[in-house]
């Protein structure tokens, strides 16, 4: 069975946590960190099977794991991800967003190669990766609209120079236009999508994001149109937010956990 180790113990990390306790993944949680402690311990106590706390993240990465699962934040990938590689563990990340300064993403893309070690980018809360990548060579345009509620977008960077107030919005309104790269800085917490979508068509156009708050929805939904060559598709997903963290859709979980046990496991693997 492999060893996993776990940086970040809030709602992604404790649902990974407990599907691998329960038995549905194939693998062993023996080592997990937090740099809020109560988060690692609250995270241990709900397992049956107890894992190392490891007092720095550095432990972390030095730990006997085979993989180390990132469900912590942008700045817990730029700090610690090459180190993880370098310690020769294989990486899941799901801060991607980090990746699409362009420095860290050929950092990780040398790092995997120098060290034969693999960086897993699970689909996240979207579908339609595998068609991305497939048609990138072909694409003329493709547009990621994100829907959420105002409380799921608060506390974003956004607001800290915006004049835009989301008490104050009372119908769906557009709050941001632009590029992916520049929306996972603005919104590190909220558009993880729109780098997975980026990422997936790195090297064909720019990846084009607009989000919208509406105080009518409950749910974070993400639109994506691609259009060229090949053909055009529309993509739509409703997701439920996850009950721990309105930010984090309950399909990010579960993709997460679907991932691992791809890694994990040894049965047919279905999709591309
Ligand atoms: N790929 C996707 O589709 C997707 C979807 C949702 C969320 N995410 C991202 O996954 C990450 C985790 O999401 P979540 O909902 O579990 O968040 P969360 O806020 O519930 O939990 C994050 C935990 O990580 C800890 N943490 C943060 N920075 C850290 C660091 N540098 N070192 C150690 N611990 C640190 C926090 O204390 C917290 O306990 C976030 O960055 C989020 O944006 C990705």
């Amino acid at each position: 069975m492999k060893r996993v180790g776990l940086l970040g113990c809030g709602a992604i990390g404790t649902d990974i946590a407990l599907a691998i306790d329960s038995g549905k993944v194939p693998a062993k949680l023996t080592h997990v960190y937090d740099f809020t402690k109560k988060s690692s311990e609250l995270l241990a106590s709900k397992l049956q099977n107890k894992p190392v706390i490891t007092e720095n993240v550095g432990l972390l990465a030095a730990a006997p794991v085979d993989l180390i699962i990132e469900a912590a934040s942008q700045d817990a990938v730029r700090d610690n991800a090459l180190s993880i590689l370098q310690n020769r563990k294989d990486l899941m990340i799901m801060s991607v967003g980090a990746l699409l300064d362009e420095s860290i993403y050929d950092i990780l893309f040398d790092a995997c190669k120098d060290f034969n070690k693999k960086v897993y980018l699970p689909s996240g809360a979207i579908l339609g990766l595998d068609g991305i990548r497939s048609v990138k060579e072909e694409l003329n345009s493709i547009t990621l609209v994100t829907t959420k509620n105002p409380r799921a977008l608060k506390g974003a960077k956004f607001f800290e120079t915006s004049e835009i107030d989301l008490e104050k919005i009372s119908t769906s309104t557009t709050i941001y236009e632009g590029s992916a790269q520049e929306a996972v800085k603005l919104f590190p917490a909220n558009i993880n999508v729109a780098a997975l979508i980026s990422l997936a068509g790195i090297g064909s156009v720019a990846t084009k994001v607009r989000i919208v708050a509406d105080p009518m929805t409950n749910k974070n939904i993400h639109e994506i149109e691609a259009e060229g060559k090949f053909g055009k598709f529309s993509i739509k997903v409703e997701n439920i937010p996850s009950q721990s963290n309105p930010k984090t859709s309950r399909l990010a979980i579960l993709s997460a956990i679907e991932c691992l046990k791809k890694i994990c496991g040894s049965e047919i693997n279905i999709g591309t």
